[in-house]
């Protein structure tokens, strides 16, 4: 089935990256979050990336406009009926998703993709709370989503081929690489980024670096664009704890087990860049 139009839940950091880059590929979209206000939040970023790039000589003001032409905010549900597909980019709390995907299982056509940005939460799990998991998917986008060249795809225990290989055409009309992974927990990719960050964690706690060093040493001795500490930042300490909290969970392995530093860090309320606080100082 050709998928042209995509139902995206959520106009957050993501969601709205999300609705950018279908809207570029020339998808109908819809983005779609609780109130007018957010929603409307989050247009304004997709506007405000592609005036940059207009600014820039990059990009057309025509084709600025038929790109915005092509996503409408709403602030319910009921167009996800109508479209090919969807990816929900809710927030990361099961009783969240659940509630969303019983919903969807409702309302969208039996055809649909239904899909979930999600980092942390198992496919299978969504999967089994509607009548369809061979249609549920992982879409697993990477931060900033207009920038970062990669999906990874996560397939469930009962997700179709078919389905996989739908969004595989998203992801190359999207221009953007992928990679599959098995829904065993955190996937492929963050399995193997969130020890690393959490070592970085324990190197500052413990003292054996400063926190530029650490940084600074990543960034020219590695080749990483960000260091660990900004990166963690820049994701969400709130979101990386999470996610290390499934691990630690689903795997039983102390290994994953979230440094005290960064526990503390979140109960405090230091989430980074969204919170105005984190490993670095982003208020005015
Ligand atoms: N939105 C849109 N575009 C952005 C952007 C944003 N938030 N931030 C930067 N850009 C664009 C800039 O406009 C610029 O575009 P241009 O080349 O057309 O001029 C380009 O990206 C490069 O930006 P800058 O020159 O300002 O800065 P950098 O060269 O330092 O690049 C970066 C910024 C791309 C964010 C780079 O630092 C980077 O790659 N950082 C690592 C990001 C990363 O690892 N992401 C994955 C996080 S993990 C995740 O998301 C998974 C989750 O589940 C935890």
């Amino acid at each position: 089935m050709a998928v042209n139009s995509i139902f995206v839940i959520g106009s957050g950091i993501m969601g709205n990256g999300i609705a950018q880059v279908a809207a570029q590929a020339g998808y109908q979209v819809w983005m779609q979050d609780l109130t007018p206000e957010l929603v409307g939040k989050g247009l304004g970023v997709i506007s405000r990336n592609l005036q940059k790039n207009v600014d820039k000589g990059k990009l057309a003001v025509e084709k600025m406009r038929e790109i915005l032409g092509n996503i409408t905010t709403v602030t319910d549900l009921e167009k996800a009926g109508e479209a090919d597909m969807v990816i929900e980019v809710a927030t990361e709390r099961w009783a969240i998703k659940e509630q969303i995907f019983k919903e969807l299982d409702k309302r969208c056509r039996p055809d649909c993709i239904m899909a979930s940005n999600t980092s942390s939460i198992s496919i299978t799990k969504i999967g089994a709370v509607t009548s369809r998991p061979e249609k549920v998917v992982g879409t697993h986008f990477f931060n900033p989503v207009p920038v970062m060249p990669i999906v990874e795809l996560i397939a469930g225990l009962s997700t179709a081929e078919e389905t996989m290989k739908a969004v595989e055409e998203m992801a190359q009309r999207m221009k953007k690489e992928t990679v599959r992974a098995k829904d065993y927990p955190a996937f492929l990719l963050n399995r193997m980024l969130l020890p690393l960050l959490n070592e970085a964690f324990y190197c500052l706690m413990e003292g054996v670096g400063t926190r530029e060093d650490i940084d600074k040493g990543m960034r020219l001795a590695m080749g990483h664009p960000m260091g660990p500490l900004t990166l963690s930042d820049f994701v969400g300490l709130d979101t990386l704890l999470s996610v290390f909290q499934v691990m630690y969970e689903g795997y039983g392995d102390p290994k994953y087990f979230p440094c005290p530093l960064l526990v503390q860090m979140v109960a405090a309320g230091h989430y980074g860049v969204k919170s105005g606080k984190g490993f670095y100082d982003y208020r005015k």
